[in-house]
């Protein structure tokens, strides 16, 4: 297969990152991006280490809520790479605070990152794929994406209206060569609940308990790469019961929201 591009938002950290080096192990061209250029540089490092060379790395700041500013940025991969085979959007930020204690404002930046970003960045590389009439788009939804949970109601919004969106857009592009994929992990070891946003808009600053018991980064990253090489419209990820509760709120949504209501109860 000939090297394709992939291009990661979210790769200064966490799942975005360890999946950066998992694709460097299988000789890509990779943009990386994310707001801290000094974070990308780290991790375009540990790229090389993993097997490509300086000049199948790039790195490319960037915040996703700067929509005017995106174009400049696929222009700019399309001026180094010649093309985008994969976009995974895969920047994020999380929540922590029940709804009565949050400011407008967290709504808002919960929305504007976790939707807007993705569909901005989405819109821009869109028409290069469609001109080709191939690619990959791919964003990291979350369990969250199809499951409400207790202090996350701004969260859960933003990833329901992203797999929305996603859906939606594969409806219209898959018979143009363009495949769409949902990632939807649950729990993972990562600083996801250190970077959440309390109610005030502050950083949350502590693990909590579920994602401390997590699956490990790497071994996320290896099941999203796979599913990715498989082109998988929906790639699940996780390893606890809260990827059960996919299946439950299929058959029973009732029975779901009793289960988390003993469960908020409990904690
Ligand atoms: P993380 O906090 O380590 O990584 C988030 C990444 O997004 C960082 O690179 C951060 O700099 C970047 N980012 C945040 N705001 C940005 C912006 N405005 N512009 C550009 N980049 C920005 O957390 P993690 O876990 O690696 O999160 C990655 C994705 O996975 C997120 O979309 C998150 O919602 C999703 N996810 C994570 C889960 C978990 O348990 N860790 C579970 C389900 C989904």
């Amino acid at each position: 297969m000939p090297t394709q591009t992939i291009w990661i938002t979210g790769a200064s950290s966490g799942i975005g990152e360890a999946l950066a080096v998992r694709f460097s192990r299988d000789g890509a061209r990779l943009v990386l991006s994310a707001r801290r250029e000094s974070e990308l540089e780290r991790v375009a490092e540990r790229c090389r280490e993993a097997g490509l060379e300086a000049d199948q790395v790039l790195v490319l700041p960037l915040d996703v809520t700067d929509w005017e500013g995106l174009s400049g940025s696929v222009q700019r991969v399309l001026d180094t790479f010649g093309g985008i085979d994969l976009l995974v959007n895969n920047a994020g930020v999380s929540q922590r605070s029940l709804c009565k204690d949050t400011d407008m404002s967290v709504y808002q930046k919960l929305m504007d990152v976790d939707v807007m970003g993705q569909i901005a960045l989405t819109k821009a590389v869109l028409p290069h794929m469609l001109e080709r009439g191939t690619g990959h788009l791919a964003v990291t939804a979350s369990v969250a994406g199809k499951v409400g949970v207790p202090h996350r109601t701004g969260y859960c919004a933003a990833k329901h209206a992203v797999m929305g969106f996603f859906d939606a857009l594969r409806a219209e592009v898959e018979d143009q060569g363009i495949h769409v994929s949902t990632i939807t992990p649950g729990f993972i070891r990562t600083d996801i609940s250190r970077n959440a946003l309390a109610g005030d808009g502050k950083a949350f600053g502590q693990e909590d308990d579920d994602i401390a018991g997590g699956m490990d980064v790497n071994e996320c990253a290896e099941v999203i790469f796979k599913g990715l090489q498989a082109k998988k419209r929906e790639i699940p990820v996780g390893k606890g019961k809260e990827m059960a509760a996919l299946w439950i709120k299929r058959i029973s949504p009732n029975a779901l929201f009793r289960i988390i209501r003993m469960q908020n109860r409990k904690s």
